[in-house]
């Protein structure tokens, strides 16, 4: 299958008064249609490996690439869930969701309402979002990314703040959709039971800077159910990303 992202070779450090590195040569790609998780430890820079993804941070050394095309600095190739929600507070909810399609010139309201319905959201269209919870702000700015018409999403943990039981409803809420028209997307979470339900294949970070550990091929079968988390390759699976990720692989 075709790479719909590619991510080579990316360094990266931020100067201030202490500079860090927080990227140094790594590399990543998302094939067409598939689902990629990155999980690692807090501040190990995922985040930023997002951020420079959508255009938002230069690199300083390495390339994007979306669809074979160099898109180091450039935005709007993707559909793009930051980890702060970024909603715009003077907008209503659902101006909000349908801001990237207004932007993309073809704005369809029945289907933002039906979105806001389905995430427990009816009768908040017309709330501004610092009238709104956490979870209920992370929703509405789920929802925007939904609706953007680019095929490659990222999203950087879109359900963190979210209770147990909503969070395993918009999980399968994202499957479904992702059944649909299997975007490619690249996700990120803490979550590692988040992680083997939904992806294809998890990357394992290190500690900053961010060194891919351990890859692994999720082999659960498709259209998935919460019931695999009950099966012993999940349970082992699980074990597994824990250790690694308990080992810390720390680099300093
Ligand atoms: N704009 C910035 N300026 C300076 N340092 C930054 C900036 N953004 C991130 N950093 C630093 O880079 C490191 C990685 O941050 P990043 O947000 O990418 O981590 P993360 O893996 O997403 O963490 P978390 O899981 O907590 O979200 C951190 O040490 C952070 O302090
Ligand atoms: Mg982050």
């Amino acid at each position: 299958m075709a790479d719909k992202l590619q991510v080579v070779n990316l360094s990266h450090t931020f100067e201030g008064e202490s500079s860090e590195n927080v990227l140094d040569g790594l590399s990543l790609n998302v094939a067409d249609g598939e689902f990629v998780t990155l999980i690692g430890p807090s501040g190990s820079g995922k985040s930023t490996i997002f951020n420079i993804i959508g255009g938002l941070i230069e690199p300083e050394s390495g390339d994007i690439y979306i669809d074979g095309k160099r898109a180091n600095g450039t935005r709007g190739n993707i559909s793009y869930l930051p980890q702060q929600d970024s909603l715009l507070p003077w907008r209503t909810v659902e101006d909000n969701v349908v801001l990237v399609q207004e932007i993309n010139g073809s704005v369809d309201r029945g289907a933002a309402r039906k979105l806001l319905e389905r995430a427990g959201l009816a009768g908040y269209e017309s709330a501004r979002p610092d009238t709104l919870s956490g979870g209920m702000r992370q929703r509405v700015a789920f929802i925007r990314a939904l609706l953007s018409p680019q095929d490659l999403m990222l999203l950087d943990e879109p359900f963190g703040a979210l209770d147990e039981l909503t969070r395993l409803d918009m999980q399968d809420w994202l499957l479904g959709m992702w059944e649909a028209d299997r975007r490619s997307v690249l996700f990120i979470t803490h979550s590692i039971e988040e992680a083997l339900y939904l992806s294809d294949r998890i990357l394992i970070l290190s500690d900053k800077p961010a060194r891919i550990i351990r890859e692994i091929t999720v082999p659960f079968k498709r259209p998935r159910q919460h019931d695999i988390t009950l099966d012993d390759e999940f349970a082992r699976l699980k074990r597994e990303i824990y250790g690694l990720l308990k080992a810390g692989f720390r680099n300093d």
